[in-house]
């Protein structure tokens, strides 16, 4: 499904991708755990077409996307730090990504709220998103995902921002939302538990590669 072919990726002085291949099946889930400054989230974000590769390709269902741009992917980008919009309320977060595709707005709210129904936040779509707990905080960013269909999910350490319990709870979560929802996934993570629980196949990013754990 997601296919990356030989990545060259420098930063100054470091080599972040050195002919780096990946593949992710269609509705598989690969952790990728790597030492803090490996390149993970770089990786993430020239995945999502946020950063330019240096040489190599993006492939998706066989596609060449590399030159693609951002919302031509279609592919979602979760943050550690969820990165919802402060000045919007729940609701408006999640219709953020449907109205720039183009939904009339009014289409895109019922769509929002049963998304948010979905995943367990009825009834809080007028708060403003600072007012919610972590967890609530976290669901809000999923449904944003989700919303829009994306292709492929990117995780970049989406839980750390969680209590031990609620992370245990959210990752269950998660590994059940995308699993209903058949959307292939790369969770980032420095918790190797978390690669356990969370993905059918666990890689590490060393020196610009990818290495089987
Ligand atoms: N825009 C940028 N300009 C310069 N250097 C950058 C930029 N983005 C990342 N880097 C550097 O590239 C390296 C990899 O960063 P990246 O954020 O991808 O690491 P990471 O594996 O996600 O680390 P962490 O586990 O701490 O999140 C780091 O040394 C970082 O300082
Ligand atoms: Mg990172």
């Amino acid at each position: 499904m997601l296919e990356l072919r030989a990545l060259h990726k420098r930063m100054g002085a470091r080599c972040l991708a050195d002919g780096l291949s990946l593949k992710v099946d269609a509705g598989e889930t690969v952790a990728l755990l790597g030492a803090s400054g490996s390149g993970k989230s770089t990786l993430l974000r020239m995945v999502a077409g946020l950063e330019p590769l240096d040489a190599g390709q993006v492939l998706f269902a066989g596609e060449d996307v590399t030159r693609q741009p951002p919302e031509k992917r279609r592919f979602a980008l979760i943050f550690q730090d969820f990165a919802l919009f402060p000045h919007l309320d729940v609701q408006e977060n999640v219709c953020f990504g449907l109205v720039e595709q183009g939904w009339p707005k009014r289409l895109a709210r019922t769509e929002a709220q049963a998304m948010l129904a979905t995943v367990g936040l009825h009834g809080l779509e007028h708060r403003r998103v600072w007012t919610l707990s972590g967890g609530e905080q976290q669901r809000v960013a999923l449904a944003r995902a989700l919303v829009t269909r994306p292709r492929l999910m990117l995780l970049d350490e989406p839980f750390s921002a969680l209590d031990a319990e609620l992370r245990s709870a959210m990752q269950d979560e998660f590994r059940q939302r995308l699993a209903d929802a058949g959307i292939p996934a790369l969770l980032v993570t420095h918790d190797p538990a978390e690669a356990a629980r969370m993905a059918g196949r666990v890689v590490r990013l060393e020196g610009g590669r990818m290495r089987p754990v």
